[in-house]
Order: structure tokens, then sequence, then C-alpha cells
């Protein structure tokens, strides 16, 4: 086992046997070495830093219907709002003052939200906001879309691919094609844009061979950002009885990620937090190097509930980048708000 781990380090890669052989057989200890590994290889390509992202929910308003989401368009119980663009310029002016230099702009499928709003919306970002990154997590578009919006100045595009695995894919999102969601994740990354993929952990009858999948076909898309986090059910969804993913395993494929793509930006999830107020201290630790502090308006938090346990802080900004820029440090890494862009990206 320490042999393949140190394959894995130095070659960041392994095969599809060998890592189906490394999740079935790690030992506690082995683990350990793992996350050491992973914790080397961070502090080569990053340093100690922890990027901090200001995330802003626009629209918890969504077209799909997601299994295991709480903003599914089935769940009558799900409060709707959207913010106006007044509002989304608002949240990003009061982080850029706190020194944030990304904003994220996450939400449902709303169709509400066209280019032109959006292009609308990213250009006085750009212009309020000078040198901040933009970042948007809004599903599934067209390439051209996508070329749009880098266009009017989006860096960034989060689109997690959820699942490797087409029969599981399917079997959680009704109506939704996985090729599509593979096209637009390399249609993302054609256009120009830095992509985010991942995957949930811990969905109903995902094996290791599933979690495998999902970690060859990262290596393969070679994304610049990797989101992954446990799957938590959320109380209005049909996966409402299942178990969840737990914070031993997402923080050991944290660590393999960081192996198999030593550049990528892998963000210590909310998802992790909730399940372990330790959880992302823990992820910083075997390779996470970013954390993404809410900025949207107190009024819409508790609606953007995606699971159930989802902590809603009415804490300030001010006070909330405060507390998690303690805990980095406690961590012993150290908090940084520059745009901290994936190392291996330039505009073109
Ligand atoms: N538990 C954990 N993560 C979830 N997401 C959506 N619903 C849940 C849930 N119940 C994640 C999805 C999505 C991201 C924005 O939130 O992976 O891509």
């Amino acid at each position: 086992m320490i042999h393949l781990i140190d394959k894995l380090f130095i070659n960041n890669s392994l095969t599809k046997e060998e890592l189906i052989f490394l999740l079935d057989n790690l030992t506690e200890s082995d683990r350990d070495y793992l996350i050491s590994k992973a914790y080397e290889t961070r502090l080569r390509t990053y340093g100690n830093t922890v990027f901090l992202r200001g995330l802003i929910e626009i629209t918890n308003y969504c077209k799909r219907d997601c299994c295991y989401c709480g903003i599914r368009a089935s769940n009558s119980s799900a409060q709707r709002y959207r913010l106006t663009e007044e509002e989304i310029l608002q949240a990003c002016i009061n982080g850029f003052e706190l020194g944030y230099r990304t904003f994220v702009l996450q939400g449902g499928e709303d169709a509400y939200f066209t280019d032109e709003k959006l292009i609308k919306i990213i250009s006085s970002i750009k212009s309020k906001c000078p040198e901040a990154a933009v970042t948007l997590s809004l599903g599934e578009k067209s390439e051209s879309s996508y070329k749009a919006l880098y266009d009017a100045g989006a860096d960034r595009y989060l689109l997690r691919h959820e699942t490797a695995t087409k029969s599981l894919y399917e079997s959680i999102h009704p109506n939704m094609s996985f090729e599509n969601r593979i096209e637009c994740l390399k249609d993302i990354k054609k256009v120009g844009l830095q992509v985010g993929a991942g995957f949930l952990i811990g969905l109903p009858n995902q094996t290791n061979r599933d979690i495998v999948n999902d970690l060859i076909f990262l290596k393969e898309l070679e994304p610049h950002m990797v989101g992954i986090g446990p799957f938590i059910p959320q109380k209005n969804t049909p996966l409402r009885d299942e178990k969840g993913g737990d914070s031993h395993t997402t923080i050991t494929l944290l660590a393999i990620i960081r192996l198999l793509l030593p550049n990528v930006l892998l963000p210590a999830t909310t998802a992790l937090g909730t399940i372990d107020s330790s959880g992302r201290e823990k992820a910083f630790k075997a390779g996470a190097n970013v954390i993404m502090p809410n900025l949207s308006p107190f009024e819409c938090r508790k609606k953007y509930a995606l699971y159930d346990g989802k902590v809603f802080t009415d804490t300030e900004s001010a006070e909330e980048k405060k507390k998690i820029e303690t805990k980095i440090k406690e961590a012993g890494f150290e908090p940084v708000l520059s745009r901290g862009d994936n190392i291996t990206w330039k505009r073109i």
C-alpha cells in the first residue's frame, strides 16, 4: 500500500484497478501516510495558503429535479427567492470592501437569469470591483452561452458532474442526460473558463467502483477546481431517509484528488463542515486549499437549503470572515483573499 501511495505521489496517477485496491484496503496508518503526501503536494503547489471566496446564492428557483437537492423543482415547501441585480452587486461590493477578490454567484437553473442579464451583472461587478474574479455556478448551458459569459468577463464556472457512473447519475437526476453534463464540462473548459467539476460522496448504492469512476473522470478532464462533499439527506426530497456520506471518506478522497491533480483548487466544502465541525480544518491538512464563506443577504440564507443542517449564520460578514481566518490560522494555514486563480490558467 505504501508503495502504491508513493507511486500516486510521484506520478500523480494510478490505474483503475490500483485505485480500487487503494480504496478497498486502506488502513488508518496508510491513510495517515496518504494525507501526509497530499499535504506535501499542496505545499509544493500553493504553499500553505487557503483562498477565501465570497459565495452569493442568487436564486433558489430551479427547473431541475435532482433527487437529493432541497431546491429541486418538485419541492413545494421551498420558499423561492431571487436576488435583484442591485442586491447581487451590493453583496459583491460589501465583500470587495472586506477584501474578497473572488465572487461565486451560485443558483438553481433559473430561466429568469438570461445570458443578457448575467452579462450585465458580470460587467457591473467587474466595473465596481476591479481585479475581482467572477465565478458562476448556474447549471447546464450551451457552449455559446458559456462563451458569452466568458467574453463578458466571467473567469470560472462550477458544475459538479455529481457522479461519473451513468446509471447512478440517471437514477437520481430525472430527465437529465449524463452525456450532456459531461459535454457541458468540456464546453466550459473549451471556451477558456476555469472549470470546476466534482461529485457527491455517500449517495445511495454508490460503491468504491463508482468513486473510482469519479477519480478517473477527474484525472481525464483535468479541471482547474474540484468540489466534493458528503451527500446530506434533505427532508423534502425523495432521498430523505438515506444515510448520506461521512467525513472520514470525504477527507480521504480530498487527499487522493490532491495527489491526482496537484495544481487543483480544492475547497473544504460547507457540506463537510456541516457533518463534522472540524471537517474543514482536517480537509486543509489533507490538501484542500479553498473555503467559500457565505456573502448572501441574511434573509435568503435559510431558503437556500440544499440539505438539512446547513448552518445559517446571521453573523455579520466581517465578523464571520475573522472567525474563519482565525480557524485557518489555528490549523496552521494562511488565509488569503487574492483572486487565487489556478496556477496553470491565463485568460486567452
Ligand atoms: N447534500 C450535499 N450536497 C448537495 N448538493 C445538492 N444537494 C445536496 C445534498 N443534499 C450539492 C450538489 C451541487 C452543489 C451546489 O450542492 O453537488 O452541485
